[in-house]
Parts: structure tokens; sequence; C-alpha cells
């Protein structure tokens, strides 16, 4: 297995993300895909922007713009503030491009041919006051599985259920409000997932090696007994219910579902890529292509489970086509703001273009990795990143670098000396490293990110006992060739710290490459090399770089509460 296909859950087009969407797919998957193409594998990395469904049609009439307009725009914003993050995609796709209206039309017929697609008579919630139906999110009410009050039409955003609008209890429209609703007759396309029960039964347990919080939920559903899904909407905006730029009679006023499209452009925006690249799309997707050898990685929040594992797959299996199908999932809990949720509206937590206006991205980088949801939900608190800035980024990382560096230019002649053997100090040091960089690369190749954090951030520690105990300082006025032996050491380690940071901190890890002489060196290390800690040529010019992270004060952080504590709804 060489060949590494990466997609991260794609975000809704409905404005810019917060910190926990960054966190929960779009930033372990760009980890995981830094890693593994330091690591020499043909890696291919696809996001793309969820443009359909009630979400997009919402946002867009709050914004009072026209749904294509928003998206195209909002798109943009998107895909400019990634490239700010780092997130190092090989396509940001999106959803509402033709490559994925035609995927999406092929896989309805021939999951149709496949007996696997029933048009059904529906009763759908229909507002007298917005003189429409009322799909998915247009309908809110109370959770008839655990009494939340504003559960959405689709989905319980408290207990996680997937909902059907007329579960929900009291319902009333988005749009207006208005509780003025009856029960109407509509003929939508279901997918027969209860059908798909022991196919997607029999995949599911084949996966051995999927982590815990997918697999659990996935068998959840399955236990549960898997339901027929409606897969079209009354909607103007999505994928047309249509066959060959025609309509399917009785259908031309609907689309399919956004969770029935929103999937299959992972594929399609493979084929966006591959159209806009010449790339080979059908090598990464059909087994009949050569997708075979492909280990596929899917990272997504724990609210995306259910449509990943049963939903999607049910589509690809279904299709009776060689599609290539998810290998590992990765799922994330929340990431919460204090002790509740995010919230655009009531303007609670930082959002992905705030972050960057306030700090370097690597330092939300850092923290949102070290401090990954992934046992359970997690709080953000400005304390806590204070503390993962000042405490690692600053005082282990930054303070190691610059240390070494700016003594090897005033005690030294700023290069990397010769002269001198490694002794025990070296010896010792050396197996440690060794030792700890085999612990992170294992832990970042099992997704575990806040053991693989943890890692790297012993890797950084290690250097500075290393340098308090063997004290180049007091080496150097009485045994040059001792302390030559440590600055190179040291020195060499900064730039293995480049290239083992480099996932985690992009960014940084290029000064402090380049400091070195190292730019553009991101091949990952190789925890069995004997010469980690001499493999920099002799004699090169080393320069200490400006600062690498400015520590965040209290007053700030004092500021910052109160600027980003929301106001009351
Ligand atoms: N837009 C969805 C969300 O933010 C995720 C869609 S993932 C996809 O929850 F695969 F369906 F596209
Ligand atoms: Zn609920």
């Amino acid at each position: 297995m060489s060949r590494i296909l990466i997609t991260s859950a794609l975000p809704y087009i409905n404005g810019i993300k917060h910190l926990g969407n960054l966190a929960g797919s779009m930033l372990p998957a760009d980890v995981f895909a830094r890693f593994q193409r330091a690591q020499g594998r043909d890696t291919l990395f696809i996001c793309a922007t969820d443009e359909h469904g009630t979400p997009a049609e919402l946002a867009a009439a709050a914004a009072g713009q026209d749904v294509a307009d928003y998206c195209a725009e909002q798109h943009q914003l998107q895909k400019d503030i990634a490239l700010r993050f780092g997130l190092s995609f090989d396509w940001f796709g999106r959803s509402s491009s033709h490559q994925n209206r035609d995927l999406t039309q092929h896989f309805a017929s021939v999951l149709e041919g496949q007996g696997l697609i029933e048009e059904r008579v529906d009763q759908m919630i229909y507002s007298l006051a917005d003189k429409r139906f009322l799909p998915d999110r247009y309908v809110e009410g109370t959770c008839p599985k655990c009494a939340f009050e504003k559960a959405r039409g689709d989905q319980c955003d408290n207990c996680g259920s997937l909902l059907d609008p007329t579960d929900l209890i009291n319902p009333y429209s988005t749009i207006s409000g208005s509780r003025d609703i009856e029960v109407r007759d509509t003929r939508h396309l279901y997918l027969l997932q209860s059908k798909m029960q022991d196919r997607l039964r029999t995949w599911i347990d084949g996966r051995k090696d999927w982590p815990q919080l997918a697999k659990s939920i996935a068998n959840k559903h399955l236990d549960e007994g898997l339901i027929d899904r409606g897969i079209t909407r009354d909607l103007v905006w999505g994928v047309p219910v249509a066959k060959d730029g025609v309509a399917r009679p009785g259908f031309e006023n609907k689309v399919f579902y956004v969770w029935f499209d929103a999937p299959v452009e992972y594929i399609a925006a493979t084929q966006e890529w591959a159209d806009a690249t010449g790339g080979d799309w059908k090598g990464w997707w059909r087994t009949d292509a050569g997708a075979d050898d492909v280990r596929y990685v899917e990272f997504m929040g724990k609210d995306n489970v259910a449509f990943h594992t049963v939903s999607f797959p049910a589509t690809l299996l279904g299709s009776g086509e060689p599609w290539k199908l998810v290998d590992q999932l990765k799922a994330f809990n929340w990431l919460n703001w204090y002790g509740g949720k995010f919230s655009t509206s009531n303007r609670r937590g930082v959002f992905m273009d705030a972050a960057l206006d306030l700090l370097p991205p690597d330092l939300w980088r850092w923290y949102l990795i070290a401090n990954a949801p992934e046992g359970s939900d997690t709080a953000f608190t400005w304390e806590q990143f204070q503390s993962a800035v000042n405490r690692d980024l600053a005082d282990v990382l930054g303070n190691f670098v610059n240390r070494i560096l700016k003594f090897n230019e005033t005690k030294m002649d700023g290069t990397v000396p010769d002269g001198g053997e490694p002794g025990e100090l070296e010896i010792a040091l050396l197996a440690s490293v060794q030792e700890k960089i085999a612990a992170l690369t294992d832990n970042l190749e099992a997704l575990e990110y806040r053991k693989a954090a943890q890692d790297l951030r012993a890797l950084w520690v290690a250097g500075n006992e290393y340098l308090q105990v063997a004290a180049p300082w007091t080496a150097i006025k009485t045994d040059r060739d001792r302390a030559a032996v440590v600055v190179r050491t040291a020195i060499n380690l900064v730039a293995l710290y480049a290239r083992l940071s480099a996932p985690f901190i992009p960014f940084s890890a290029a000064i402090i490459a380049e400091a070195v002489g190292e730019a553009g060196v991101t091949a990952w290390p190789s925890a069995s090399d004997a010469t980690l800690l001499d493999s920099l040529p002799r004699g090169r010019s080393v320069k200490a770089p400006e600062v690498l992270f400015r520590k965040i004060e209290d007053d700030q952080v004092a500021a910052w509460t109160e600027q980003f504590a929301g106001v009351e709804a």
C-alpha cells in the first residue's frame, strides 16, 4: 500500500467555519497529508465546499443574495482562508460542479437499475405562510428522542439522531417562524437501505482497524436496523433529478438531497482535479483502474459518521460498480467554546478568519492538534491556548532553536562546527530521539493526534534537557572540541525538528529549516537512521531566525476572553 487518498468532510458553504470545524476534520486531515507526503507516499488530499441543500439556501437568503452568487463568493473566501491556514489540499472543489451533478445523477440511475431506488408518496411538512414545503432545516421543533427544543428537521444537534421533519414535535418554519403548517403528499425517491443491511454489516465487520468512535456509531445504526431514506427534496437549489438533461417526470421542481450528492463530491472533486491537472481520477477511485492499492482515509466530526459509514457506502456498494471504499475513518468529538457551542449568530467563539487576524496559523494548529477532541468533547479556553503557545512553542521549541543558534553565532563562528567525537551524552540522546521518532511515526500512522503531539513535544524537551546537561557555554571555556560536538549535535536537532514539526506547524518549520540551510527538506526521518544527529555538512553557515513564537500575554487573554465570549441570545 503506497498511495494515500485523504478526504476531509466538506465544510458547508454557509459562512466561514469556526475552530471546531477546523479541528474536527480539515486540520487533522492536513497533518496526515503532510506526514504521508513527507514519507514519499503518493498522496491525494481532497476537500470541497458542500454547497447544496437548506444550509446554502438559508444562508444566501439571510445575506440577501442569489444562492449561486453567494456560493461562488463563499467558496473563494473559504478557499483563501484554508490556504492561509496551510491546509494543503490538492484540490478544493465545489459540490455544485457539473462533475458532481453528472456523477450524482449517474449513481441514482445505477442504484435504480439495481432495484435500490423506489418512488414513494411521502407526507411532508408544508407551510401555508411560506407557500412551500419545508424540508430539513427549513423546519425545527422538539426532538422526539431527547426533547431538545431546537432540533432541525434532518438531525438533532443535541442527541445526534437523524430525523425526518415529520418526526418533530411542535414544528415551525425557520423561514417565517410560522406554525401554520400542514402535512401534504409529495412524491420522492427513496434509497432502499433496508435491502443493504447485510451487505453493509459484512463490510463494516471487515473493517478491523477502524477507530472505536467510528465503529461504535456505525454499529449503533446497524443494530437499530437501517431505514430507507428519501434522497430527493422539494427545493430548487441542488442537483436536478434528471438523466441526460431530462427531468424525471413528476420531479421537475425537485433536487437530490444534499446528503446524497455531498459525499459523491469526494469523487467528483477528484474529477475536477483531474480535469484541471491531467491527473488520473479513476486510479484513485475505481478498483478496476488501480485503486486497489490505495489506502483511503476519511476525516470528519462525529455527526457525520452515520453518513460515511452507512449512507455513502450504501450508494457505492449498491451501485454494483467497483468503487473504492473507505479504509480508515477518523472521527472527532466536539471542540466546544468553554461550556457551550460556537455560535455565529451570538458571536461566540473564534472563527477561522478572526483567528488569523489575531495570531499566526501555527499557534492555532498546534493547540488544536495537541488538544484534539479525540476521546471526548473538549473545551477551548484561552488559558489552555496560552499555555500551549507559551510553554510548548515559545519556551520549549522556540527557545531551543534560538538559544543554540544564537550561541553558535556569538561564541562560535556561525557555522556547523567540525571537530570532536560524540560522547556518552550524544549516544544516549540518539537512542532517545530514535525511540521518540518511532513513537511519533506510529501515532501519526494510527491517527492518534494527541499522542503524536506529545511525542513531538517530548522530542523538543529532550533537546532542551540535553543542552542543559551538555552545557556548551561551560565546555567552550576549556574544551573547544567538546563544545563543537554539543553545538553540532544541537544544530542537527534543530534541522530534525523542522522535519518532524512540519506536518503540525508548517510555517514555523519552514523558517527553522531555512535557518539551518535545509529549506525545502521535508523528508520524514527514519527512526533507525544512525546519522540523525550528525547529517548536516560541517562548515555550513547557519543563522538564528527572528523570534519564532511570540508569547501570549495575560492582558491579551483577558481582552480576548471578553471579546469572544458572545452576546446573550
Ligand atoms: N457539510 C457537512 C457538515 O459540515 C459535511 C459533509 S461531508 C460530505 O457537516 F461528505 F458529505 F460531503
Ligand atoms: Zn435529540
